[in-house]
């Protein structure tokens, strides 16, 4: 039987996602202006799956965990426990340890105003196609502190730790009195990647993230139609109870 804590820390656990999915959600409907592109993922690739997790411990998880997965879940996806350990575990924590970020959130909250959300169910608090397209639409802003904004989620305190790959876009404004609302970003510095390439990055990373979100998936449906057989089964056999039961009054 599992402790009484355990259970516990699970309920709190839940408890604490329903609480980051229901303010997000209240916030991201403000940010819906922007039509989202559509995530190029799928699940079943276990090799962007791979590339999404080098991605994310790489560039992500200085600022960002993700506290309700942990290490060990990255030999689902097909990797031994040593290539986790060498490839993907950059501290000093162990594979059965919570990817937990390193920053302090005191730090975190000093330095961006805004400590970085835990990225655990991101995909499910923002859905992917708004992931996507936010990693891909950052641009120059010197009214900004950090240098950076953002078309999906203006003044965001998050700098644009993937510039170096994508390059620098910039916001260019349409024609006319409504310009604003069709303004489109530019490409002025090209980065190390082609934007096909930075979109292939992106989308893995994604694929990563939506993994990250629900790991069970998978299991889950199986489940599914394990209780469906069992449900066709067990109304056959009430059926037949009833029958029993109730051939001698009629
Ligand atoms: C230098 C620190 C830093 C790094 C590195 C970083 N982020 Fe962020 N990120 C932030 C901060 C700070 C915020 C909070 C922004 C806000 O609320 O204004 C944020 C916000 C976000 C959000 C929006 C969360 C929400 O729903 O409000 C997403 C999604 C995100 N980051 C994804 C990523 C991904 C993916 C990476 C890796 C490619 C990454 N971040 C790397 C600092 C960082």
């Amino acid at each position: 039987m599992m402790k009484l804590s355990t259970w516990n820390q699970r309920i709190a656990r839940w408890v604490a996602v329903g609480l980051v999915l229901l303010t997000q959600s209240i916030a991201s409907a403000n940010s819906l202006a922007v039509k989202l592109d559509h995530a190029p993922i799928d699940p079943t690739d276990t090799a962007s799956l791979q590339r999404g997790a080098q991605h994310f411990m790489n560039y992500c998880m200085n600022c960002h965990g993700a506290q309700f997965a942990r290490f060990d879940l990255l030999t689902r996806l097909g990797l031994t426990e040593e290539q986790v350990k060498k490839n993907l575990i950059l501290t000093d924590a162990k594979i059965a340890d919570y990817m937990t970020v390193v920053l302090n959130p005191k730090d975190a909250k000093a330095w961006f105003g805004v400590p970085p959300p835990d990225l655990s169910v991101e995909t499910r608090v923002r859905g992917s196609d708004w992931i996507y397209t936010y990693l891909r639409s950052f641009y120059r802003d010197d009214n900004r502190e950090s240098g950076w904004n953002n078309r999906v989620f203006p003044g965001v305190a998050m700098p644009n730790v993937l510039y170096e790959l994508q390059g620098e876009q910039e916001l260019k404004p349409g024609e006319g009195p409504e310009g604003q609302h069709h303004a489109s970003l530019i490409l002025a510095k090209p980065g190390k990647m082609s934007p096909q390439e930075f979109d292939r990055f992106t989308a893995d990373l994604v694929n990563y993230l939506e993994f990250m979100a629900e790991p069970a998936r998978e299991t889950r449906i199986h489940i599914g139609y394990f209780a469906m057989i069992f449900l066709v089964i067990a109304f056959f056999v009430a059926r037949a109870l009833k029958h029993e039961y109730w051939k001698d009054v009629h």
